[in-house]
Parts: structure tokens; sequence; C-alpha cells
């Protein structure tokens, strides 16, 4: 189904939550994405629910002066649509306001009461009508995949978009080495924790301080370094000013030692057993 798979695309992408909520910023926050994509990130994360459409709106003119096929776009589809009745209309609805013929990937946003064999279906109708390229989950934990894979093409789904930052590792447990073992890439969400904001003491913990120092980088840089140095990934920050996205870009060339990998594990270990899915 898919042509070229999400991991080609690379280990970072764009978030854009948010994006496109107020006119004020919007010319910062296209120039922040022209930004990104000139830096050669591909891969761009939006959704139906974003601003009811406004962050799919603000991308699709972002993106317009590109070649469509050096993209990877991600859209979602909120639960009361994922069903056979509203699926085409909202993912119709993705494509008009994103400037575009198909998706890359076309995520289940969260899960509601459609049963999975009927969303799995409808996906895969979408596929065939060259409407998207791939399909996903996001916010399934453990049971939720091993659910998914037990329908009829569930092993089609190509990606599981969850919570995942420095301060938030419990997908480590089980359910990260569950999805690595069948290959289905992980798109890790907040992985600067909303720029610290989800966690208290985590960009001023001294750990992350000392690694910032050292490699004079930003405590924001440290904890991207850290999402991006998990193997089967994908990162997707979200800024919506230029010179933030110059610092999204540049930690592709950085990486953390194995002694400053080991500072952070120290400082915020994996839980010791299984804990609920973070959500945000
Ligand atoms: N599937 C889901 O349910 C789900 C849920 C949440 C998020 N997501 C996706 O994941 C993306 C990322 O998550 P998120 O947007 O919640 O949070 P995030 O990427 O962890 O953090 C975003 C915050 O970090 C700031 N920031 C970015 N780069 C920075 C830098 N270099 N220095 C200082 N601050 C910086 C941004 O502000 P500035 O704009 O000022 O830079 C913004 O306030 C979303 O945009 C969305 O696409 C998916």
């Amino acid at each position: 189904m898919a042509t070229q798979t999400l991991l080609q695309h690379g280990k970072l992408g764009m978030g854009t939550w948010k994006l496109g909520d107020s006119s004020a910023t919007r010319t910062e926050e296209i120039a922040a994405l022209r930004y990104g994509i000139e830096r050669g990130i591909a891969i761009i994360d939006t959704a139906e629910m974003y601003g009811s459409g406004r962050s799919e709106n603000l991308v699709g003119e972002a993106v317009a002066p590109y070649p469509r096929e050096h993209l990877y776009i991600i859209s979602k589809v909120l639960p009361q649509n994922a069903n056979r009745r509203y699926l085409e209309q909202s993912l119709d609805a993705s494509l008009k306001a994103l400037q575009t013929d198909y998706l890359d990937m076309y995520l289940y946003h969260w899960r509601g009461g459609t049963p999975l064999a009927e969303t799995i279906d409808t996906f895969e109708k979408m596929a065939e009508k060259g409407k998207i390229k791939a399909w996903g989950v996001s916010n399934f934990d453990l049971e939720d995949m091993q659910e998914l894979l037990a329908e009829a093409n569930g092993s089609h789904c190509r990606a599981n978009q969850v919570l995942y930052h420095l301060g938030s590792r419990g997908i480590e447990v089980a359910l990260k080495p569950w999805q690595d073992q069948r290959h289905i890439p992980t798109i890790a969400y907040c992985p600067l924790a909303q720029a610290g904001a989800l966690q208290r003491g985590l960009t001023n913990h001294p750990a992350v301080q000392q690694i910032a120092a050292e490699l004079n980088i930003s405590v924001y840089q440290v904890l991207l370094c850290f999402t991006l140095s998990q193997s089967n990934m994908v990162s997707i920050p979200r800024t919506g000013k230029p010179a933030h996205m110059k610092e999204i870009a540049d930690c592709l060339a950085i990486s953390l030692s194995a002694e400053q990998f080991g500072a952070l594990n120290q400082a915020f270990p994996v839980p010791d057993g299984r804990v609920p899915l973070d959500v945000e």
C-alpha cells in the first residue's frame, strides 16, 4: 500500500497543533514551517481537530510552493468520524484544506465507539481510492494495539502516535517493545513536553541543564535529542517561530554521548512496571 514508509522520511517531523489559530502570528508560523522544509524536514503532522481545520489550512498554504512528493503529510480523523458514514467526508475536507489529493498517513486520533473492523475497512477503502497512502492510530495502548492487529488487515497499521518525552517514558515498558518487534513505528508527540509545561522540574533539572551547557544547546534541544536517539521513532515537535525551528533542525546533527544518555536515564528512569498511557 505505502510506497515510501514513514521512517524513510527521517526521524524528525513538525507538529502543528495550535498553529493557524491566530491571524497575528500566521506569517511567522508559515515561515517557521517553510524554514523546516528548507532544512529537509519532510514530515508534517496535523489533524482535522486542530483549530477545526485551521491548522490544516495553514499547512496547506505553507507547503504549496514545494513539490508534493518531497513531503510526508499526516492528518487525523476524530473518533466520531472514524466510521463508514463520515470518514470520507472528513478526509475530503482535510485534503481540501491541505490543498492536496492524498495524505501520506491518516491516523485514528484516539479510540472511540466505532468497531475497529469498521474503521480499518474504511481506511482500506480510502487507500484503494488513492486518497491515503497509509493509515495508523494514535493514543492506542498495548491492549488496543493487540485488538487492532487481531482484526483483518489490522496489520496494515503503519504507526501509533503517542505522548513521549524524557519525563514520560511509560511506553518503553511494554508498548514500544511490542511495536518494535512488529516494525510499527512510534510517533512521539509532545517531545518537548510542551516546552517543559507538561512536567515541572524537567527543563530545570541539573542533568538536563548540565548537558545543555556541555553541548552549548538549549534545554529544549536536550529534550529533543533524547527522543531523536530512540529507534523506530519519529519526533514531531511544534513551533511557530523560525528561530526555534532552527534549533529543532540543528538537533539532527547533535548526538548525546553515552555518559550524557546515562545521566538522563538516571535522572528520568523508565518506570519499573506498566503505567497508564500518558495522553494530552
Ligand atoms: N495525537 C495526539 O493526540 C496529539 C496530542 C498532542 C500533540 N500532538 C502532535 O504533536 C505535536 C507536538 O506536541 P505539542 O505541540 O503539544 O508540544 P511540544 O512540541 O512538546 O512543545 C511545543 C511547545 O514548545 C515550544 N518550543 C518549540 N521549539 C522550541 C525551542 N526551540 N525553544 C523553546 N521553546 C520551543 C513551542 O513554542 P513556540 O511556538 O514559541 O516555539 C510550544 O510552546 C503537536 O503540535 C501535534 O502535531 C498529537
